[in-house]
């Protein structure tokens, strides 16, 4: 019988952490003989989006998309037939086609399958004489906070993947990864056509997990108390709920409008360190409110234990994002989410990112994994800006950079990185015009 216990759940969380042969052996004993969906016999039928996950996954009571509770972010060189500095061959989109195509038909588009978008960075497409069209706005990444200084990430491109069952995401890596072409012929009993080895290495290697239990399950980690304070229910360490479908772009709203990569959406990622020993002896429950979202939310009693009671909205209305200021001067103290959203609304009112972000014990240390999807890469910098606060630092003399300033307190961006999602048509080693792929 497999175990669907909780301890099962942690079997799969560390076995994708640590990689490899033995992991995988570990997942496959942990969840016995229980199948992964098999995937579509023609992927060509899949979304021209390839970022768009949510019809596939899953909802909770409220409808907030539910996220995988595994995540595999594998950045990537370039290394196929070209050259590492050159432009990638037809030979080498057809390899790649077939990799990805092979993830497809091994397994479904689901929470229980694989969900993955490949994306690819400015320096990927240095290599090429032209130039990007200027409806994609892909800037190389920078620092974006006063009180950081991250490591660049500037690899070719981005692959990630996620699932519930994290033995299927370390299949594909051992399948599709395999030294020389001579690892496994199948993945989830479809065979492998294309080997993601062939064209690309991997430079570096990161994991996620979200989900209430998994934080409290692996608390045991660098940054965070040792008394083990993280909630059972919190799906994130800092003990709340987040990626209230309200407060959420859709899918849509985050594509890429005009030009050839019309229906691709720019992705920013950044890895944060969580330092949460002061967020959890500083503050109690209504101190963290107000931090992470609002001291007027904290006032009015609106976010009870991990904010499940919220439904699909964090409750960051206009009315409280455009107080923001004044709110920070009755208070001396400034919400992150209240910050956040006066950047976050295009002239609409809409919202325009759309956050998918997870957590992580790479390192042995707490963790952040922040994708956001927007249409331009400019619009997440607006965003940023909005909720490093500096002008309410400026008008506040209690309010510091890193003090009483939402949570930058306890958060360090160590890496930043920015990625071109082209259409699934174009996801095959894009030229910037999109010209000349298959
Ligand atoms: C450990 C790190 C972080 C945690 C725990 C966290 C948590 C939260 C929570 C609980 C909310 C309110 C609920 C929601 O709308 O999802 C929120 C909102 C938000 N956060 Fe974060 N966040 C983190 C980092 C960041 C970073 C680095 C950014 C980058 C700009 C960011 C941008 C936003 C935005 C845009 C909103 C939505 C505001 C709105 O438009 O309503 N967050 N976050």
């Amino acid at each position: 019988m497999p175990d669907t216990s909780a301890s099962r759940r942690d079997v799969l969380k560390a076995a994708l952490a640590t990689g490899g042969a033995a992991a995988l052996s570990a997942c496959l004993e942990a969840v016995g003989d229980e199948p992964i969906p098999k995937g579509v016999d023609d992927p060509k039928t899949l979304p021209d989006r390839q970022f768009a996950w949510n019809d596939s996954l899953d909802r909770d009571e409220a409808g907030n998309v539910v996220l995988p509770e595994h995540h595999l972010f594998l950045y990537l060189t370039y290394d196929g037939e070209g050259g590492s500095d050159g432009t990638p061959t037809d030979a080498d989109r057809e390899r790649l086609t077939a990799a990805l195509r092979t993830i497809e038909r091994a397994y479904e588009r689901s929470n229980r399958g694989v969900v993955f978008d490949l994306g690819y960075s400015p320096a990927y497409f240095d290599r090429f004489e032209a130039s990007l069209p200027a409806s994609v706005d892909l800037p190389p990444p920078q620092g974006l906070t006063p009180v950081d200084t991250p490591t660049l990430d500037e690899q070719d491109a981005l692959l990630q993947l996620a699932s519930d069952r994290s033995d299927a995401l370390l299949a594909v890596e051992e399948a599709l990864f395999a030294d020389g072409g001579d690892g496994p012929e199948t993945l989830n009993g479809v065979a492998v056509r294309g080997r993601l080895g062939d064209v690309f290495r991997i430079d570096d290697r990161r994991t996620g997990f979200i989900g209430p239990g998994l934080p409290a399950a692996n608390q045991g980690v660098g940054g965070i108390p040792e008394d083990g304070p993280v909630p059972e229910a919190a799906p994130l360490f800092m003990g709340f709920k987040a990626g209230f479908a309200a407060n959420q772009a859709s899918e849509a709203s985050v594509a890429v409008e005009d030009g050839p990569f019309a229906g691709g959406t720019t992705k920013h990622v950044a890895r944060i360190r969580q330092q949460l020993d002061k967020w959890y002896t500083e503050n109690s429950h209504k101190e963290m409110v107000k931090k992470l979202f609002s001291p007027q939310l904290a006032e009015s009693g609106a976010v009870e234990g991990v904010g499940k009671n919220l439904g699909d909205d964090s409750g960051i209305t206009g009315d409280i994002y455009e107080a923001t200021d004044e709110t920070a001067d009755e208070f001396g103290v400034v919400g992150h989410a209240e910050k956040a959203a006066r950047g976050n609304r295009d002239s609409e009112g809409n919202v325009r990112t759309l956050r998918r972000h997870v957590e992580s014990t790479d390192n042995d240390n707490a963790s952040l994994h922040f994708p956001s999807y927007q249409q331009a890469i400019s619009e997440f910098e607006a965003v940023q800006e909005a909720m490093n606060g500096t002008d309410i630092v400026a008008d506040n003399p209690e309010i510091d950079p890193r003090v009483k300033n939402g949570i930058f307190r306890y958060i360090f961006v160590e890496n930043r990185g920015n990625f071109l999602i082209p259409p699934r048509s174009l996801r095959a080693f894009p030229t910037p015009t999109g010209a000349d792929t298959a």
